[in-house]
Order: C-alpha cells, then structure tokens, then sequence
C-alpha cells in the first residue's frame, strides 16, 4: 500500500499543529469555530493538499493522501470539540459566580424575627381560658348566617323595629334578605341550643360585621364573646354573680361589675354590664340578660323547664382597653412593629 509522501503529510501535520494551537487559545466558541474554519476552510491550507489530490496518478496513492486529509480534518474538529466543553464549562461557572447573592449578613444574624399574635387573638385566649376556668365550654358559629338565627329566633321577627338597632349587611341570595352576614354572635346561642342538650354552660367567640364607617372607637369588622348558660332555676342573681367572677378573675380583685337596665329583644329582663376600675372610673362592657322563653322555645327548649341568661361583649374593645390603645383603627393596620409592642 502506498504511503502519503513525506512532503505533503508534513504540510498536514503542520496545519493541524497551527489549528491546535489556536484552538486551545481561543476562549469562546466563535473563536474555536474561526480557528477550524481557517484550517478546514476551502482556503485553508487542508484544502489545498485536497485540491492536489487529483494531479496524484496512482490510485492508491490518491486514496492513502485522501484518508490523510480526512484524518487531519478529524483531529481539528475532535481537538475544538473538547475545547468547546471546556469553554462552556466555565462560561457556565462564571454566570453562576456573577448570580451569587451576598447572604453572609443573613447568616450571621443571631437573633431569628418572631412573629407575634394579634391583640385580639391574645386578648380571646385569655377570655377563653378565664371562662373555662369558671366551668364553661367553647362553641363557635358561622359568620355568614341565616335571618332565622341572627334575627327571628332573637325574638326579632321580620320588620321588628328592633333589628335597626344593627347595621346589617346582606348576603346577596334568593331569596334577598335571608342570608346575612351575622351582627352578632347571639346566633350562635340558637345553634348551641340546638345541637346540645341542656344543662349548657358555653361560651362562643367571633368576628361580627355591621354596616359602619371606621372610627377611633369602631371597626365594620370585629369581635364579640358571648356567654350562655341554660339550667334548671338560673335567675338573674346567677348572672350578677357569673358577671362579676368574671371581672374579677379577668381584670383582677380591684375591679367590679354593675348591670343597668336596658332592653334586648333576646333577652327580658335586660341590662348593660359596666366594669369599674380601680381609680373608680367605669368601662361600658356589653349586654346581657334573663334568655327571653321565646327565644329557647325557638330553639327547640320548653321554657317551662329550661332557664337561662346571656351576655356578649366586645373583645377588640376590651384589647383596646386593656392595653392603651388609642385609635382602634391601629389595631388592624398590619404593621409589626404595632403588634411587636404588646407580647
Ligand atoms: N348581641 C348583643 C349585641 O351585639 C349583646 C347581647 C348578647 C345582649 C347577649 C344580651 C345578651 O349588642
């Protein structure tokens, strides 16, 4: 078999040497691609040797020079291969280098930010926990509720004049008017009566919704506790006195309690509650009163039998109260550095 003749496998030796060498220079792809194409190129110098091919007269000798052009073409093209792997590697490693985000401050922070619970989740814990502690269970009602349960159960049937005395919202619901978003959590007396068999000693927290402008002392969104007990011989002495365990064990042994008449729909006889502080001033609390017989005959109870009486009170007035807070506004504008004050 014929071999290359010495002289034009130097020439091919010598271009892919040159190739080589440019290819490991270059540092990007189009530098590699430029470095191939001046060697493979058909100016380059492996074309010229190719283009001689046809002055070879022997054929063997035609085939061996051919095979020996295609070899030096192979090299070039294996050598910018691998340069291509490399180049890419590390463009690669510098786009994540130049990414990199200083977090060394966050690391080295010793102390992790806590969250804080609202005034008005701290301030219904503690209630709950007081009247658990004087024996009364917890419930909890639907804040979407019926006209039947937020109204006509309280003895409050359509268009009784009483039912202005809450800025109701509606629930847009055929048939209009009878879905509401509760004004209270009195409904939730209905359905405690409803599901539990008397004696009840319960107590029902909630967020509650009336139709008014925020103020300092007003939000159309807060929250009330009611009480409920229902037993047999419950008279309004029992309510004084369950009233004023409770001032007592939430506020301390240096406040009292005082009930003035008022009037309730759901309750007969009525009264407001009022708490004296020490420095003999006096907080407007809630309502409360006797279960008026129709309400527990609405909910399924024989009056003759069953008597009770109920109160409710607002739990972010009390929040404001007991912490100082002057614009209850405050309360609810999600700033942490408000909430992070009182923990
Ligand atoms: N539901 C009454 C209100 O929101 C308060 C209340 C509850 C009064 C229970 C009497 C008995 O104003």
């Amino acid at each position: 078999m014929n071999a290359t003749p010495p002289d034009k496998q130097a020439a091919l030796d010598s271009a892919v040497a040159d190739a080589l060498a440019l290819i490991d220079q270059a540092t990007d792809a189009q530098a590699i691609r430029a470095a191939v194409n001046a060697a493979t190129g058909k100016k380059g110098p492996l074309a010229a040797v190719k283009a001689g091919l046809g002055k070879v007269p022997d054929l063997d000798a035609r085939k061996a020079l051919g095979q020996a052009v295609n070899e030096a073409i192979a090299r070039v093209e294996q050598a910018a291969h691998g340069r291509e792997s490399v180049v890419k590697r590390a463009a690669f490693a510098g786009s994540i280098e130049a990414d990199r985000e200083d977090m060394s401050e966050l690391a080295l922070r010793t102390s992790a930010r806590r969250g804080r619970m609202h005034l008005v989740t701290q301030a219904t814990e503690r209630l709950e926990d007081v009247f658990v502690g004087l024996g009364f269970r917890i419930a909890e009602g639907p804040e979407v509720e019926t006209d039947f349960h937020n109204f006509e159960a309280l003895n409050m049937p359509p268009s009784h004049p009483a039912r202005s005395m809450w800025d109701t919202l509606f629930v847009d619901q055929d048939p209009q008017g009878s879905v509401v978003l509760r004004t209270h959590t009195s409904p939730v007396q209905i359905r405690v009566m409803q599901e539990w068999p008397p004696p009840i000693y319960a107590v029902m927290p909630g967020r509650v919704f009336r139709k008014e402008t925020p103020d300092a002392t007003h939000m159309p969104v807060f929250h009330q506790i009611e009480g409920l007990v229902v037993d047999r011989n419950i008279t309004f002495a029992d309510l004084a006195g369950t009233i004023e365990s409770f001032t007592k064990a939430f506020f301390g042994e240096s406040f009292t309690s005082r009930l003035r008449p008022s009037y309730f729909p759901f309750t007969e006889p009525s009264a407001e509650f009022d708490i004296r502080r020490p420095d003999g001033s006096w907080i407007e609390l809630g309502g409360c009163g006797m279960v008026h017989p129709r309400v527990l005959a609405a909910a399924g109870l024989d009056p003759e039998e069953w008597s009770g009486f109920a109160f409710g009170f607002g739990i972010d007035r009390m929040a404001k109260e007991r912490h100082g807070v002057e614009d209850i506004r405050e309360m609810y504008s999600n700033d942490v550095r408000f909430t992070e004050q009182f923990s």
